[in-house]
């Protein structure tokens, strides 16, 4: 049993990476450092996942900005404490294999991977709609079948069938809610048949293998081209806000929270896309010239300066249009496209997303490898994925194998369950790096490393934050707290509703709604998923249906509170934790925040995410736990 939790000690692992990889270059200062961190938070989190986020929570969304901001410095203040102690390639992962031992180290090295390989999976196909677009705003239109994965032009090409069998022209579709069902149908209908229909997203996967080669051929490269991008995309950003600040009309601003805290929270993922990052400056530890005192420096600044400019865009979009129409792929672009003046900036937009899509994949790319590089250093993977390229000073194998693990998904994937599952293995990842930091800090005989949290006292500090929050749930908050621990029905899913319904009221339903917006429904399902969940539960009030269909009730509600639940114990767990044990308060905000926000995350990804881990623990036990340099070392 106590093999499970055999540790790694600081001066071993020091003493290994100084040992094994004096080859790697060492070139990265801070400006650098900061340089890769906007390289790797500005990205399709800001270009495009925004546009929902806003749609949902209007220009409130800004507070989750700030609030995920705050979680994110909390958690620098870990990853920053970590990186000047241990500053090796391996990140999270090395820092749980140090605070909790080598099942846990797994366990995270697992989670990173949902970080990095699948959030490049979310920017490649998030870099191919936007490089497609501009495309087609040059002239040049690829073939639908080239630019979409299999099953999402299946899908659409089944949707269409069905409506073209009831008697729809696509002419008529084209106007209908079901319009961008039809490229998918297209590209279905229209691919090469090759034993099955040949539908590929080509850009996507274009852009990984160059991304990969690139970071196959070495550091130095790699950083000068991702500098270069970061300058760019910089400038574009705060272009976009200067001109755009001046087209703001501050009646969109109002309401503020239209949809309340939980429209607000509804943006959670796509939000917390757009910070993942910065941590992954800390996995080029080993490349760095003085990783000690810049890696820190380069975490923070870093995300100072992306929060500065979040919170700005947010504002701007959100006052240039009504957040309503926010619901777009590329928001930016989108809004620039309405106002007649800034149409050129919208070009300029779809552009500087194209690379700094192309930047975040760079630093993703370089981080993926290099932990899979230092859990090869631990046996816990084949020798080969440390195998350092003798020319480049590069991880080869294991970065030829990221690209592969990058690419073949692209071919199949649902781009908002990767968004998902890129952040909760994130915060889940972040949840055990402050884990550790609390750990860490509580054992007198651990060293320090350069850079320390500073301390603050969790058990003067908690105590004063719960009464602040219990009162501000029974105050401001009292509906949404009593609808919560009273298990209140809500709203029924929208294709649940639907699915249930039976012809009647289904014909009486378009009837009222038909006479209610004084304009002909086509699509039931369509309409009400388009609109907010305030709207939705209105509209549901008003249809004539059979109550119970309208609403979740008992169990059906309770299940999705679980997280929740779990969440609660875990928080005042702690606070008692903090009355016996010295517990620091940075860290601890930091693991509570980002377990909130996993908490909001949704039933369905906790379901994955388990499964992934679990399929995870079963590779450990196959190949690692024999394997592991450790063994019998405890
Ligand atoms: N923060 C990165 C992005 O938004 C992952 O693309």
């Amino acid at each position: 049993m106590s093999q499970l939790f055999r540790k790694k000690t600081v001066e071993s692992i020091l003493a290994e990476s100084s040992k094994s990889q004096t080859s790697l270059h060492k070139t990265l200062g801070v400006r650098d450092l900061t340089g890769f961190g906007i390289a790797a938070i500005v990205g399709a989190g800001i270009f495009s996942t925004i546009g929902r986020a806003s749609y949902e929570g209007g220009p409130a969304v800004v507070f989750l900005f700030l609030f995920t901001a705050i979680a994110c410095a909390f958690t620098a203040f870990a990853y920053a404490e970590f990186a000047s102690l241990v500053p090796v390639s391996g990140s999270a992962y090395t820092y749980s294999y140090v605070a909790f031992g080598e099942l846990f180290a797994w366990v995270i090295g697992w989670a990173l991977i949902m970080e990095y390989a699948i959030g490049n999976i979310v920017l490649a196909i998030s870099w191919s709609d936007y490089f497609t677009t501009l495309l087609a705003g040059m002239g040049m239109h690829l073939p639908e079948w080239m630019t979409m994965d299999y099953f999402t032009a299946k899908a659409g090409f089944e949707t269409i069938t069905n409506q073209l069998a009831k008697g729809q022209t696509l002419d008529q579709l084209a106007t209908s809610n079901f319009a961008q069902e039809i490229p998918k149908y297209l590209a279905f209908k229209n691919a090469p048949q090759i034993g099955f229909n040949l539908v590929v997203d080509l850009p996507a996967l274009m852009i990984t293998f160059l991304i990969t080669a690139l970071v196959y051929r070495g550091i130095n490269e790699t950083r000068k081209a991702s500098n270069a991008m970061v300058v760019l995309k910089i400038a574009v950003v705060l272009l976009v806000i200067i001109v755009g600040a001046f087209y703001v009309n501050p009646d969109n601003w109002n309401p503020f929270a239209p949809n309340g805290i939980s429209g607000v929270l509804a943006g959670v993922s796509s939000v917390f896309f757009a910070y993942i990052g910065f941590d992954a400056i800390s996995t080029t530890a080993e490349e760095c010239k003085n990783p000690k005192r810049d890696l820190p420096r380069g975490i923070f600044l870093s995300i100072i300066i992306c929060t500065v400019l979040y919170i700005l865009i947010a504002l701007v979009i959100t006052g240039i249009v009504h957040y309503s129409e926010l619901n777009v792929g590329d928001p930016l672009a989108y809004v620039f496209d309405k106002v007649e003046d800034l149409r050129w900036l919208s070009g300029v937009v779809a552009i500087s997303a194209v690379i700094a899509m192309a930047s975040v994949f760079i630093v993703f790319q370089i981080g993926q490898p290099r932990i899979w590089m230092t859990m090869s250093r631990d046996g816990l993977l084949p020798k080969r994925f440390s195998r350092v390229h003798p020319k480049f000073k590069t991880p080869s194998f294991a970065t030829i194998f990221t690209g592969f693990v990058v690419g073949f998904p692209i071919l199949f994937t649902d781009l908002q369950l990767m968004v998902d599952a890129c952040s909760i293995g994130t915060l889940f990842a972040f949840v055990l790096v402050c884990a550790a930091v609390i750990r860490m800090d509580g054992n007198p005989n651990a060293i320090r490393g350069s850079f320390k949290t500073p301390f603050v006292d969790a058990k003067i500090v908690m105590p004063l934050i719960t009464v602040a929050l219990v009162v501000l749930c029974f105050t401001t908050l009292k509906d949404d707290t009593k609808a919560f621990f009273g298990n209140a029905p809500q709203p029924m899913p929208v294709e649940t509703f639907v699915s249930s319904l039976t012809t009647k009221e289904l014909k009486d339903s378009y009837t009222t709604l038909s006479a209610l917006t004084g304009g002909e429904i086509n699509h039931l399902d369509d309409y009400l998923a388009r609109l907010t969940p305030e709207e939705y539960k209105t509209t549901l009030q008003q249809l004539p249906v059979y109550e119970d269909k309208k609403m979740e009730k008992g169990w059906d509600v309770f299940k999705h509170k679980i997280p929740l639940y779990i969440f609660m114990v875990i928080y005042f767990g702690m606070i008692i934790r903090s009355f016996f044990k010295r517990t620091s308060f940075i860290p601890l905000a930091g693991m509570l925040c980002c377990f909130y926000m996993m908490a909001q995350l949704g039933l369905k990804n906790w379901f994955i995410f388990l499964i992934w881990l679990l399929i995870g623990l079963v590779v450990y036990f196959i190949y690692g736990y024999r394997h592991s340099k450790l063994k019998y070392k405890i």
